[in-house]
């Protein structure tokens, strides 16, 4: 279970002469296992602010997340990054795969830290679905733009998260690749009766989702 409770997000003015900017505000959600949501909104409007905050990246000004009844604002930083570590999984939108490891390293980190065993077997059945496995010794800066999203992508999948949060996953990726990867994430959240967040540009991934919701440049999040 996920809840957002009165979240806000207040980012000092850009100029001295103009109010604190109020980019989130007094967002309430509730999501439940095997729920799966997508999130839209222009360029700029918060989205991955909203993102970091629920993966606890970055603090609230006001309000707070609770997952699985834990608050994450009563968590000191190694509480949150343990539990977003054994709990989550982020696709980030700009994917910060670790550049010194190869694709199958990268992969293989959620479950080294989660101590899952077996390693191997589960890293290649991950790299196969992204269709990556013959990419597993190759190193980051040997991959293009649309391989990195679906490193990150088996990344944040391979230790079947309580919560996936994917941010613009599909960006860079061709869309019968978009397709494939959507259903993925799809499948993930349905069969290990996660809950989905799916932040994205596309109509058509949104589509993906069992329900659509829009931040406005108001900084409210409502049903689209
Ligand atoms: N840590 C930060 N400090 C200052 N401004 C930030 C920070 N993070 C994001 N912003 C600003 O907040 C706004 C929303 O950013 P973001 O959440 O990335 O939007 P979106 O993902 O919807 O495009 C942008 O104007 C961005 O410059
Ligand atoms: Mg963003």
């Amino acid at each position: 279970m996920l809840r957002l409770v009165d979240l806000s997000k207040t980012l000092p003015a850009l100029q001295p002469d103009l109010p604190p900017r109020e980019l989130l505000r007094g967002i309430d959600l509730d999501l439940a296992a095997g729920d799966y949501v997508a999130i839209m909104g222009e360029s700029g409007c918060g989205k991955s602010t909203l993102l970091n905050l629920i993966a606890g990246l970055d603090r609230p000004s006001g309000g707070h997340v609770e997952l699985d009844g834990r608050n994450l604002s009563a968590l000191d930083d190694n509480g949150v990054t343990r539990l977003r570590a054994a709990r989550m999984g982020f696709v980030f939108q700009a994917f910060h795969v670790l550049p010194h490891l190869t694709v199958a390293q990268n992969v293989a980190l959620p479950l080294a830290l989660n101590r899952i065993e077996p390693i191997e077997p589960r890293v290649h059945e991950m790299l196969a679905a992204v269709d990556l496995a013959a990419r597993a010794g190759s190193r980051p800066r040997e991959l293009s733009g649309g391989e990195l999203q679906r490193v990150a992508i088996a990344r944040a999948l391979v230790h079947r998260p309580a919560l996936v949060l994917a941010d613009e996953p599909t960006g860079n990726l061709d869309p019968e690749t978009a397709e494939r990867i959507l259903a993925l994430l799809r499948e993930s959240v349905v069969a290990h009766q996660a809950i989905g967040i799916l932040v994205t540009h596309s109509h058509a991934a949104a589509a993906s989702a069992d329900r659509v919701l829009r931040l406005g440049r108001d900084g409210r999040l409502e049903p689209a």
